[in-house]
């Protein structure tokens, strides 16, 4: 890894745009600790890739609210990150459709946001473009900013990698215009186990713990996690590895005196699952304090939110109007006759 180096990130709008604690122990911790180390960062919401699954109109304006309010709220420093909105810059869908012209169809066939769908019985002729070129825009919005290193989780692989291929063929077609970007492995966090007690915390699947929600919201999240399924009564000795409701205790709860008593109570049945939560409730609260208030804050400023992502996408346009600039001249699309410049 060099020592200076830039960082690019997106993500897509398609949950419900909440950060719940698999994602902010998982993604968001790693995140917060490149912004402070990486020389340069792009952090955008992907809303036009959201598009592929979102095509409801209030349901995609919740959604980037939700997602913007959150990584802001959870430390996302605006000094530090450029952060912007991917449809607040026409150069991402522009670059996409010219990038279109070097992406063979089987490169894109094979890729698995396609493929799932045909795995899932869908009609190849029923997916949409949109679904079908979406490495293609996902290649424009990392090549558009040359970034060192793209963070990204295991399921994108696949995609930075066609984004490097993509990018070398314009290269080699039209001579060296985009850096190579690299897949910055995140660290192996292990997958944190949902409150169902069986699967990875998901959004989709209902079974998270909200970070930023209302309290009241939290509180029937953390009270209906699934415990350890033997134990009857609380007296009955219970298995502490592996229950939802000490991995969260281990991850959020900063007294690990408090952590250790529960522990060899709970092994020796001397304490309820019931006393348990509510002490991994009050941990919760006290843990997210600052970011629950900031959501507050920024949720009761919208004018504030609103200068932030502008200074974000002016700074970032900067950078994709130049790249632009070269592309059109690489491609031949400008000459002698041309009038159209960027401002
Ligand atoms: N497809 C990514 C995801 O679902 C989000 C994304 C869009 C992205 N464009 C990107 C990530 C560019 C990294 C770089 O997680």
């Amino acid at each position: 890894m060099k020592d200076k180096f830039s960082i690019l990130t997106g993500i897509t709008p398609s949950g419900t745009g909440e950060i719940h604690i698999g994602n902010y122990f998982g993604t968001v911790v790693s995140f917060l600790e490149l912004q402070d180390k990486a020389e340069r960062i792009h952090f955008f919401m992907a809303d036009l890739h959201g598009l592929t699954t979102v095509q409801d109109k209030k349901q995609m304006q919740q959604n980037v609210e939700t997602q913007i309010l959150s990584y802001l709220a959870c430390g996302l420093d605006p000094e530090k990150t450029i952060f912007y909105r991917q449809s607040d810059i026409p150069q991402h869908t522009e670059l996409q459709s010219i990038l279109n012209n070097v992406t063979p169809l089987g490169l894109i066939k094979r890729c698995h946001a396609y493929k799932d769908k045909l795995q899932k019985g869908l009609d190849k002729d029923k997916v949409n473009m949109g679904l079908f070129s979406y490495p293609v825009l996902m290649a424009a919005d990392i090549l558009l900013y040359d970034p060192d290193y793209v963070p990204v989780g295991e399921d994108q692989r696949q995609h930075i990698e066609v984004t490097r291929d993509i990018a070398e063929r314009f290269n080699h077609i039209y001579g060296k215009t985009f850096k190579l970007p690299e897949i910055y492995n995140v660290k192996a966090t292990a997958k944190i186990v949902g409150t169902d007690g069986k699967r990875k915390m998901s959004k989709s699947l209902g079974n998270y713990i909200s970070v930023l929600a209302d309290e009241k919201i939290v509180k029937k999240q953390i009270m209906g996690c699934y415990t350890d399924p033997k134990r009857k009564h609380a007296t009955d000795p219970g298995k502490v590895e592996g229950n939802p409701v000490f991995v969260y205790h281990d991850l959020i709860n900063e007294d690990k005196k408090e952590v250790e008593e529960l522990k060899k109570r709970y092994r020796e049945g001397k304490v309820g699952d019931v006393e348990v939560k509510e002490r991994l409730f009050k941990a919760f609260m006290k843990r997210f304090k600052t970011e629950r208030e900031r959501y507050q804050q920024l949720k009761a400023e919208p004018e504030k939110v609103k200068e932030i992502l502008r200074t974000g996408s002016e700074k970032a346009r900067q950078q994709a109007i130049k790249k632009m600039v070269l592309v059109r001249e690489r491609i031949g699309v400008s000459n002698k006759y041309s009038f159209y410049k960027y401002e």
